[in-house]
């Protein structure tokens, strides 16, 4: 600063001393010096008499000549938040995420009377919560902790913000218990994510049931451990469900796969058993990810009348039976994943002509029967994985027009006739093996030169019968 903007500034400081505004400009430029000016408070300069100037300044939003938001994702801030923030006391919106703010949970902004949002996420915060953070403004709406290092409990006082209506404490380090008859007490709250937290083991409190106006539950990854609790079945406004990678056990509750305004419903690597219920009626599904179970029976007729759906992973469970022939129909399905099951029976008719199918992993199954020929209509076929099963007759020829494909994984079947040769000379193509049929045609002359001349790609040829 030279030494006219300086006298400027005292000027200024002087003529606005006592006035609310002048100090706002004082606490915004000690907030600036005291985080080491980073450059992306390089705009903040005192330009003009204006008085309210700094209304416009990177990051500052003001109503009413007063500062109400400042918003600082990935400003590079590292010092702690300076104690004169609590000043600001008009401030609603403070955005601190993707900085590299350290050390404990900043009880400076229990000064900040205003705040309704509060987005400390993604920066290096550790230590335990304070069991006062309700001294925080009770006006709270939004309050972001996820990506840092907090470790210990979830603190009870966390259920007297009764006006919150996101709570996003995920990907942490607690390790202690979080009040979840307090948390279900919340019941404006749209977000709530514990995800990614070793807690201590427990059942999924069913208190939750009451936060009917949820849209997005994420429990995943947090050592969860009994049933779906039946309590959960009033979330009729969830899109997203995802309690994956906990120990929960018992079946999948009916109510699940009717929850109308689901999107998302991810249940995978968990304990699960029994069967899928047959009644699925929650027609809005995008993504159903049920695999890494133990879920037994077949996979129901209804799955089918999913036409949103574009992924379907069943993958490691015990399902038996054929996949629906409905499947086949399906429009937007373009990621099947149903490998290690007992399915059996032939693979739906025209299975790829309805949607861009990408993914196609059937391995370890006993399914049987021809490939369709249209699995690559829509050219768009990666994956065709459908190793270990009692598939039979030729690979579809049309495949040797399938660019797309990057892997073949087909040994262990039945198949006979020509091996499209055109295959061999796809540029994506990394990885073939298709041992153990009894396939015929030419293969590439020489299979040492032949991967020498595609070493970038490093592909992958087992073919030996
Ligand atoms: C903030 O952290 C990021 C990523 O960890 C790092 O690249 C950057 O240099 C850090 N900035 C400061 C000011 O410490
Ligand atoms: C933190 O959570 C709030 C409230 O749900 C959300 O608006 C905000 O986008 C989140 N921050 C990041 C960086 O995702
Ligand atoms: C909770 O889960 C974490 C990560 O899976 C694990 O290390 C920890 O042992 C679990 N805690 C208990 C008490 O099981
Ligand atoms: C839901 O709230 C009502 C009162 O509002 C209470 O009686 C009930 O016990 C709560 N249910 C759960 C599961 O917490
Ligand atoms: C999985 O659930 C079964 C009961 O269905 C139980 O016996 C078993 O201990 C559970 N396994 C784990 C790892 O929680
Ligand atoms: C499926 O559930 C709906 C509503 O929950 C019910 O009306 C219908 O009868 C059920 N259908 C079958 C086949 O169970
Ligand atoms: C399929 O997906 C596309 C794009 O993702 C979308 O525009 C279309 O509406 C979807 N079709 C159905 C039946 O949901
Ligand atoms: C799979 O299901 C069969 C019956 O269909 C049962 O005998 C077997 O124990 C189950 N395996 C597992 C791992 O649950
Ligand atoms: C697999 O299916 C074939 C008929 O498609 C049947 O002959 C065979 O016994 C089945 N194998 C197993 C292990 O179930
Ligand atoms: C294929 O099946 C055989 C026996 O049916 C089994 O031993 C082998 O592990 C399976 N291969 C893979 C990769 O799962
Ligand atoms: C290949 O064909 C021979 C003769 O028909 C048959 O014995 C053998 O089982 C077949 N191999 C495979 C892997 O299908």
């Amino acid at each position: 600063m030279t030494n006219s903007t300086n006298n400027f500034l005292l000027l200024l400081l002087l003529f606005f001393s006592g006035s609310s505004n002048g100090g706002e400009l004082e606490t915004l430029l000690t907030i600036k010096r005291d985080w080491g000016s980073p450059d992306a408070f390089s705009s903040w300069e005192v330009r003009s008499s204006i008085s309210s100037g700094y209304c416009d300044w990177v990051g500052v939003a003001c109503t009413n000549g007063q500062v109400t938001s400042l918003s600082f994702q990935s400003f590079q801030i590292a010092n702690p938040i300076p104690a004169s923030i609590s000043s600001l006391k008009n401030l609603q919106y403070l955005d601190l995420s993707y900085n590299n703010l350290t050390g404990d949970f900043p009880t400076v902004l229990y000064g900040c009377s205003a705040l309704e949002f509060l987005d400390l996420s993604n920066n290096e915060l550790s230590g335990r919560l304070p069991g006062d953070i309700d001294k925080l403004s009770l006006g709270m709406l939004h309050l972001n902790l996820s990506s840092n290092a907090f470790v210990g409990d979830v603190p009870l006082a966390i259920g007297k913000f009764s006006k919150l209506k996101s709570l996003v404490l995920d990907s942490n380090s607690f390790n202690g218990n979080y009040p979840g008859a307090a948390i279900g007490g919340l019941v404006e709250l749209e977000t709530l994510t514990l995800a990614n937290n070793p807690f201590e083991p427990g059942p999924v409190p069913k208190e939750f049931g009451n936060l009917t106006k949820l849209k997005l539950l994420w429990l995943s990854w947090m050592n969860m451990t009994g049933t779906i609790p039946d309590d959960m079945s009033s979330l009729t406004e969830l899109t997203l469900l995802d309690l994956s990678q906990n120990k929960m056990q018992g079946q999948i509750p009916e109510w699940v796969l009717k929850h109308h305004k689901l999107e998302n419903l991810y249940l995978y690597a968990s304990n699960l058993s029994g069967e899928i219920s047959p009644n699925i009626t929650a027609l809005n599904l995008l993504e159903l990810d049920l695999s890494m179970n133990k879920l037994s029976g077949s996979i129901p007729e209804d799955i089918a009348n999913l036409k949103k759906l574009r992924l379907l992973y069943l993958y490691n469970n015990n399902i038996t039976g054929p996949i629906p022939a409905g499947v086949g129909m399906m429009p937007n399905l373009t990621d099947i994943r149903l490998f290690n099951n007992k399915l059996s029976g032939p693979l739906p008719t025209e299975l790829g002509k309805h949607s861009e199918l990408g993914n196609f992993e059937v391995s370890n199954n006993n399914l049987s029967g021809e490939l369709p020929d249209t699995l690559c209509f829509n050219k768009k076929l990666y994956d065709i994985v459908v190793f270990n099963n009692s598939f039979s007759g030729v690979f579809p020829a049309n495949l040797g027009d399938c660019e797309t494909v990057n892997n073949i994984m087909a040994y262990n079947n039945h198949f006979v006739g020509d091996f499209p040769e055109k295959i061999w000379s796809f540029e994506l193509l990394t990885n073939v093996m298709i041992y153990n049929n009894n396939f015929t045609g030419t293969l590439p002359k020489n299979k040492k030169k032949y991967a020498q001349k595609r070493q970038q790609a490093a592909l992958y040829v087992s073919l030996a019968n």
